[in-house]
């Protein structure tokens, strides 16, 4: 059975920590969008990992991983993340698959993605600073620089040299340094060698694979409302991180896939700037006060509101979500009561689904549902019907609110604080 996993919010629903569990029945882990803008945690007992470009997969021995073509990597980050892995025990030699068509962030993607956001002021998207944006951009524009330019080091060379000279009039212009050629080449080139046991054609690799009966597990990077289709545009990332872009970003055929499961935290949350209707300060505090809510790339304090089924209802429909993986639950146990967004009123009239326009969304105001808290603790719980009844009640709504099957349950950042539906 072959998985796609994505994020059915605003990204950071737990995504990594659902992977790692779902993994135990996969044989493959592919990222095929995205890339080191994201933040993946996974904590197995005292041991705290956050991946950024790798899949979640890795931490399961024997389990393969890969980084498809849908991804933009940034070399030196992933070398960093690769050796980082080993030194604490996890070993990735005949494990990691990186595509040779995966385009390449480099230094000048970051310094314009860092100057675009700086000349935005106010309107500022509140990127990562990765440079995602830009290195999108270039694939798209026909001027990117791929993995398989880094093994060949004299291409490399000559291609980087053009388009380090037209972006550094770009970044002289915006008021920024200019690169230096030699010194971006020197380090992209270290960075290609050590990376070369792993670089090779990932779509015949993994089509090898499926015809050897081997399961494959997608792991979405972001969320459903960050899509740069279906997202609140301009706020959003620069790829499909819906599950058609699993598709795309890996060479594997739509008919291959077997099942969508959607992650969603079981309240809201959005780090960088953006629309989001169902914001709430005092959830926020509450979070922010428990030590939760932080992002795992940046640090940021994440914002934080009310589940929002109007969201969770479009993701469904635009990725095909059939089962649910809800996290978080236990965030929400000290709660008297709890809200659920169920549609929203726009310009005087109520919808059930967001509409296209950030500003419009940024417009919407809450229709909300009440719940009744259940005030007791929910992390030791390992089976659906052991939650207080308030409990259930809550995520049967979210699934119902939602459209789909409700499957597994988070009710801790650890593995085993996991139970199945
Ligand atoms: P991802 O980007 O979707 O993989 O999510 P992140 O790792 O960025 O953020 C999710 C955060 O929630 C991480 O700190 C996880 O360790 C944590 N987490 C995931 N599921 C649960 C849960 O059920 N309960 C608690 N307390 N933490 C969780
Ligand atoms: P994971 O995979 C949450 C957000 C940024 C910003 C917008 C654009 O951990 O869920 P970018 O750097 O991609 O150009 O930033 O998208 N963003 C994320 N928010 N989780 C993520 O990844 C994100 N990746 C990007 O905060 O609002
Ligand atoms: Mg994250």
């Amino acid at each position: 059975m072959n998985t796609i996993l994505v994020g059915a919010q605003w990204g950071d629903e737990g995504k990594g920590k659902i992977i790692d569990v779902l993994t135990e029945e996969a044989d493959i882990v592919v990222r095929s969008q995205g890339g080191n803008n994201a933040g993946h945690t996974v904590e197995i007992g005292k041991e705290k990992f956050v991946l950024h470009l790798i899949p979640s997969g890795i931490l399961r021995a024997g389990k393969k991983c890969v980084i498809a073509n849908g991804v933009v990597v940034d070399p030196i980050a992933l070398v960093g993340e690769i050796e980082g892995l080993e030194k604490r025990g996890i070993k990735l030699a005949n494990r990691l698959l990186v595509s040779e068509t995966a385009h390449l962030v480099l230094p000048y993607h970051r310094l314009l993605d860092e100057a675009r956001e700086i000349r935005k002021g106010r309107n500022k998207i509140g990127t990562t600073k990765r440079g995602i944006g830009p290195a999108y951009g270039d694939k798209a524009a026909r001027t990117g620089l791929r993995l398989i330019d880094l093994t060949r080091p004299k291409v490399f060379s000559a291609k980087l040299k053009a388009r380090i000279d037209e972006n550094n009039a770009v970044l002289k212009s915006l008021g920024g340094k200019p690169l230096s050629f030699k010194e971006v080449e020197k380090s992209y080139l270290a960075a290609g060698k050590k990376l070369a046991p792993y670089i090779t054609n990932t779509v015949i690799w993994l089509h090898t694979q499926l015809e050897s009966q081997k399961t494959i597990l997608f792991e979405g990077a972001q969320g459903t409302f960050l899509d740069i289709d279906f997202g609140t545009y301009p706020f959003v990332t620069s790829s499909n991180t819906t599950a058609g872009g699993s598709c795309t970003g890996s060479g594997i055929p739509p008919h291959r896939m077997d099942r969508v499961v959607g992650v969603m935290k079981a309240y809201t949350t959005r780090v960088g700037e953006g629309p989001l209707p169902s914001e709430d300060k005092e959830i926020s505090d509450m979070l922010h006060g428990m030590g939760r809510e932080f992002g795992a790339t940046t640090g940021r304090a994440r914002r934080c509101g009310w589940f929002d089924a109007v969201a969770t209802r479009y993701a469904r429909m635009v990725n095909g979500i059939d089962e649910l993986a809800i996290t978080n639950l236990d965030g929400l146990d000290t709660l008297k009561e709890l809200k659920i967004c169920v549609a929203y009123t726009c310009h005087g009239k109520k919808i059930q689904y967001p509409p296209s326009d950030a500003d419009d969304l940024a417009h919407c105001k809450p229709v909300y549902r009440k719940f009744a808290g259940w005030q007791q603790p929910t992390g030791d719980v390992r089976q659906f019907k052991k939650l207080p009844v308030a409990a259930q009640k809550y995520l049967n709504a979210l699934a119902d609110l939602t459209g789909a099957r409700l499957r597994i349950v988070s009710v801790g950042a650890q593995r085993d604080e996991t139970f199945r539906v």
